[in-house]
């Protein structure tokens, strides 16, 4: 009966992986029990790249995963080509999983003669043949509405919540502190689901160099430990400007949580040498062994292959994916 079912749906699994994401998309196969699927990959040397599949997909419900983080053009190309092979092979269903999504924070027209880069993405992932996309701490939730097919939004807070629960055992009087005030509804909810108050940092970005400065802190910091809480760490200006405005303002330890380590240009540096006492981080994007280096203990890193093995196996299950999360 239940492979009757399972027919009339979308058939087996079948797991994908790009190139930037392979030790997290192993990880996430050996949760479900099923192997990675076969594929090469195969840059020209005129830098086109070239995608067969090892074995047929006719009929499968198949998932891409890929991080489109650093070589951002090579790993968005390499999903699109990977995804348009999927349904040129006559997949039944296919699944863009993006743990890390690029240019979502080009998500609107905050300047003249713009554009809106995470909606022409959405637009490509749609027209390569995806027919879902799975996605973890978007930038703005906001972005799910660039997209014409359905999705699951995820949030790796959930894992990083049970965490700070024990890590809280050890802290002082913690407070949640946000990075900047366009996380500020998300670090409401962390603080809540914690029970320790809340304080906003005001920060302005005033060009489009990257350069962000932390101007000030709406809420008390002085004589806690203090929780800093952010979706990314990119070239690490906030979150470090955050981590010493908190310590000029009299906080004790400072643990730093951000689900995507993007860590451009000398972020891991700037982190370093950051009075911090703990970085807590995910697997949405690997990070470079020189930079694991660079923040040695100081760096925790949690998987999230649980969360997208599950969300995988009950997407192809047809279960519920919010009574995961109590939703
Ligand atoms: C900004 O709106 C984001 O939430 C992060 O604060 C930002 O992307 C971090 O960028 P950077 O590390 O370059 O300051």
């Amino acid at each position: 009966m239940l492979n009757h079912r399972r027919d009339l749906m979308y058939g087996d699994i079948r797991l994908f992986s790009g190139t930037s994401c392979e030790p997290l998309s192993q990880k996430i196969a050996d949760y479900i029990g099923i192997p990675l699927c076969g594929r090469k990959i195969i840059e020209f040397a005129n830098e086109n790249l070239f995608i067969q599949l090892a074995g047929s997909v006719r009929g499968q419900d198949c998932y891409v995963i890929q991080s489109t983080s650093r070589p951002v053009h090579r790993n968005l190309m390499e999903m699109l080509i990977l995804i348009q092979t999927l349904r040129l092979d006559s997949a039944a269903r296919i699944t863009a999983v993006l743990p890390y999504m690029c240019y979502a924070r080009s998500d609107k027209k905050d300047q003249p003669r713009v554009p809106i880069t995470a909606r022409l993405v959405a637009d490509m992932i749609e027209v390569a043949g995806a027919d879902r996309y799975i996605i973890v701490d978007l930038h703005a939730g906001q972005i799910q509405g660039f997209f014409n097919i359905p999705g699951d939004a995820l949030t790796a807070y959930h894992r990083m919540i049970s965490n700070l629960i024990e890590l809280k055992k050890d802290m002082f009087d913690p407070v949640v502190l946000s990075t900047d005030l366009g996380f500020a509804k998300r670090a409401r909810n962390i603080a809540e689901k914690l029970h320790v108050p809340l304080a906003f940092i005001e920060k302005r970005r005033l060009k489009n160099d990257s350069k962000a400065e932390a101007l000030t802190v709406i809420g008390d910091v002085q004589n806690h430990d203090v929780i800093l809480v952010d979706d990314e760490i990119d070239t690490g200006g906030s979150m470090v400007n955050a981590i010493n405005l908190a310590k000029k303002l009299g906080a004790r330890d400072i643990y730093v949580n951000f689900v995507h380590p993007v860590f451009s240009a000398n972020a891991a540096e700037r982190l370093a040498e950051a009075p911090a006492k703990l970085y807590i981080t995910t697997d949405t994007i690997e990070i470079p062994e020189k930079s694991r280096n660079l923040l040695g203990d100081r760096l925790m890193i949690l998987s999230i292959s649980e969360l997208l093995g599950e969300v995988i196996h009950r997407a192809n299950a047809g279960i519920s994916v919010g009574m995961m999360f109590n939703e």
